[in-house]
Parts: structure tokens; C-alpha cells; sequence
């Protein structure tokens, strides 16, 4: 199998793999750097589980291919607590307000739609602080939840939002 070298900035740092050319972004971040954070779910674009951010905004990672991603930004659930570092020995991870909010809301039952979830929270609160239901509701509409039926997915992240 061909392998191909690539640099990606994740979370903040430069990180060069050898990977097999037909991989996509999904892969490489879960099996080549180990961020396993990102669900794999569908790998056809239908779930959200995938979901990360280029360059602040949703992506699905099961259908971008790591060599168009280029130098831009990769930010995976991993650097939404406190960003490049987070968890490193003597750097405590500090929670984002939104991953504080679907904790408390119980907007995580399962869990496995919750990283991509969060995600795509993150690029909606960015943009739009204080996002009404209805402007939620649109952006999380490509994130399937099969446990919770978004309610308390809405309440966290409106509450997220709230204490911005
Ligand atoms: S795993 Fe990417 S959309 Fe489902
Ligand atoms: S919490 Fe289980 S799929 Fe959303």
C-alpha cells in the first residue's frame, strides 16, 4: 500500500504522519495519531459522528481526504477543552462551557454522537452567539442523536450560550 507523508495542524500542533494514500481524515486522526475522540460512524456523510472543524468550521471527516486539508486547522474534541495541550502532563484539561452544559443538561446519553455534536456546536456559537432553536436546530440538523431526541441538546447548548 502507497504511504504518503503528510503535516496536518491538529489542535494547535504540527504533526507529521506516514499515511496510506487512500485514508481519509477520519483514519488518520484515529489510527495515526490516536485521536480517537472523533466517532466513526457511517463513513457516507450521513451521521455527524465525524464531525471536526477546518478552519473553525464542521466537517465531515469520513469524506475529506487529509492531503486537501493542506496547513489549515484541524481542531477534533480533543483540543476543545483548553485548546493545543490540554491533558498534558502538569496542564490540567479545563472543560469548554459547551461540554460543561450537555453534562449538566444530560445531552449525553450514549455519547457517540457527542464529540461530532459538539463540534458542530462550537463552529454554531462562534458565529452566532446566542443562536435562537430554530437557528440550532439547522445546524445540528446533519448530526444524527439516536438517544437523547435533542431537547437536551438544545437546552445545552442555549445554556452554553447564555454563559458566554
Ligand atoms: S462517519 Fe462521517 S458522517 Fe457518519
Ligand atoms: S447520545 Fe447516543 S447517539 Fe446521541
Amino acid at each position: 500500500m502507497t504511504k504518503q507523508l503528510l503535516t496536518l495542524r491538529v489542535n494547535g500542533e504540527p504533526r507529521t504522519i506516514a499515511a496510506d494514500s487512500h485514508h481519509t481524515l477520519l483514519e488518520v486522526l484515529r489510527e495515526e495519531l490516536g485521536l480517537t475522540g472523533t466517532k466513526h460512524g457511517c463513513e457516507l456523510g450521513e451521521c455527524g459522528a465525524c464531525t471536526v472543524l477546518v478552519d473553525g468550521v464542521p466537517v465531515l471527516a469520513c469524506l475529506t481526504l487529509p492531503a486537501l486539508v493542506g496547513d489549515a486547522d484541524v481542531t477534533t474534541v480533543e483540543g476543545l477543552a483548553n485548546g493545543a495541550g490540554a491533558g498534558a502532563p502538569g496542564r490540567e484539561a479545563t472543560l469548554h462551557p459547551l461540554q460543561i452544559a450537555f453534562a449538566e443538561e444530560g445531552a449525553a446519553q450514549c455519547g457517540y454522537c457527542t464529540p461530532g455534536m459538539l463540534m458542530t456546536a462550537k463552529a454554531l456559537l462562534d458565529t452566532t452567539a446566542r443562536p435562537t432553536r430554530a437557528q440550532i436546530a439547522s445546524a445540528i440538523s446533519g448530526n444524527l442523536c439516536r438517544c437523547t431526541g435533542y431537547t437536551a441538546i438544545y437546552e445545552a447548548i442555549e445554556k452554553a450560550a447564555s454563559r458566554a
